[in-house]
């Protein structure tokens, strides 16, 4: 079950009822954890990471759309409210292509996504709009890796987003040490991460750390899912250790 922050916007209730009563569509975020994280030993791709990413992204495109315009309101017409349609709907499906495999996944997602853009959507939307729908939710898919750079802010947020999931709760898996690297260290020193409004940027993104090895997560994570959005000038990262430095691990061997 997903809870989405739908701010009372009925489309997004719509979606989330949907998937919450088809457990189908549950079923591709098991299937992509089958494999990202029992078998590739990744950090949580499955039902969390989903609803994680929904959400953060929705708190960025809010606090935004006060300076940049979605590009289905600037191209196509359409409300704001469609943005957020956009975007979650993206933000749900990005990750199924993970069950063909990890590498390659965002393009693997496309065709499944695409059907299932007709079965969420289809109620709501015409055929013809849907042919939008699928237009901008299959670009923020395709983009929210780094080498195709997005050319909407839903798809732009969808990138920032999936960078976003990185308390240590995501780690999700098992704390043996032989499968430690810094991936799993740095994320179990990521205690909170908050989506404020900024005073020189819009956004502020505040990341509260244990153990300074968490700065990882920014700095070779973080800003490449920034790097080529156009939102470098709209969000501001910072981090802090609040108290004493934690110590993660006792002792690290090759
Ligand atoms: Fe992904
Ligand atoms: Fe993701």
């Amino acid at each position: 079950m997903i809870e989405l922050e739908t701010n009372d916007n009925p489309k997004l209730e719509q979606i989330e009822t949907y998937v919450n009563n088809h457990p189908h569509i549950q079923q591709y975020w098991r299937s992509a954890n089958v494999i990202a994280k029992d078998r590739m030993k990744l950090n949580d791709h499955g039902e969390k990471h989903i609803e994680i990413v929904a959400n953060r992204g929705l708190s960025l495109l809010r606090l935004l759309k006060e300076d940049l315009t979605p590009g289905i309101m600037e191209d196509y017409d359409h409300s704001y409210e469609d943005a957020e349609v956009v975007l979650a709907t993206a933000a749900l499906l990005h990750d199924t292509g993970h069950i063909i495999h990890r590498y390659k996944h965002s393009e693997y997602s496309l065709p499944i996504a695409a059907d299932l853009i007709e079965e969420l959507l289809g109620d709501m939307y015409d055929k013809q709009e849907l042919v939008i729908f699928k237009s901008e939710i299959l670009h923020a898919i395709q983009s929210h890796h780094k080498k195709a750079n997005p050319l909407t802010l839903e798809a732009s947020i969808l990138r920032v987003a999936d960078s976003l999931d990185i308390e240590k709760g995501r780690a999700r898996h098992d704390k043996d040490l032989s499968n430690q690297s810094i991936h799993s260290i740095s994320a179990m020193s990521i205690e909170n991460v908050d989506i404020v409004r900024g005073d020189a940027k819009p956004v502020t993104i505040s990341i509260e750390m244990s153990n300074s090895s968490g700065i990882f997560q920014m700095d070779q994570l973080m800003r490449k899912k920034i790097e080529g959005t156009g939102l470098e000038d709209h969000i501001h990262v910072r981090a802090e250790i609040d108290g004493e430095e934690k110590k993660i691990v006792d002792e690290y061997e090759l």
